[in-house]
């Protein structure tokens, strides 16, 4: 019954902000075991940052996983979305849920005193967004990684490859055709100056 709710939730707010929110339903388990399967849960410390989680399908699977030691920041800009997560996460102390746009990553991040970040797992619908806004996005999203930092994006078609080849190397990209529509999974990290 939840799922039903949050799927008739996530069509409501796609007709009210359809480039926005990029779907007409959230990821499935299959893309989600998929963005999971790229993540190693295994070290000691570990930052992650998730960006447009939505109804968080990538979300509850990502806390499942985490140790006390991991820290996981959500940035979410539908407020709806934010403030249901909020309240889902509360108890977890090191999941922390911002209703704010990605571009503030920077920001957000310095506030935390974070300084080195190990994923970023993205949800942001590049396709069905205007130019100004992905680049603002990708060159913010670039400045908060080191070399070491994965990029990790799911799109519904290749039409933005080239935008992230100038920012990212994309090291790997898996076709997933069991989700509505069917996705790929981009795997990056950062490209050098
Ligand atoms: C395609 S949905 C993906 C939702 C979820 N990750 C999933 O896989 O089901 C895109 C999400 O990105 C969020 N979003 C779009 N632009 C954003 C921005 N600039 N900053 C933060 N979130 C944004 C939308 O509100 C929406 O929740």
């Amino acid at each position: 019954m939840r799922k039903l709710i949050q799927r008739v939730n996530f069509i409501y707010q796609f007709l009210k902000k359809p480039k926005e929110i990029g779907a007409i339903t959230p990821s499935s388990k299959h893309l989600t075991r998929n963005i999971l399967s790229f993540l190693d849960f295994n070290k000691e410390k570990l930052f992650l940052i998730e960006y447009g989680p939505g109804t968080g399908p990538f979300t509850s699977e990502i806390v499942k996983r985490l140790k006390p030691t991991h820290q996981l920041v959500i940035i979410e800009l539908n407020s709806e979305f934010a403030t249901k997560l909020k309240e889902k996460f509360k108890d977890h102390k090191n999941v922390k849920i911002y209703q704010d746009c990605v571009t503030n990553v920077k920001k957000i991040i310095n506030k935390i005193g974070i300084k080195k970040v190990d994923y970023i797992i993205s949800g942001i619908p590049f396709s069905s967004l205007p130019k100004n806004r992905i680049l603002d996005i990708l060159t913010n999203t670039k400045s908060i990684m080191s070399q070491n930092s994965i990029f990790l994006t799911f799109q519904y078609s290749k039409y933005r490859k080239r935008i992230l080849e100038k920012y990212f190397n994309i090291i790997d990209i898996k076709f997933i055709a069991r989700n509505m529509p069917s996705a790929y999974i981009f795997y990056m990290n950062k490209k050098k100056e």
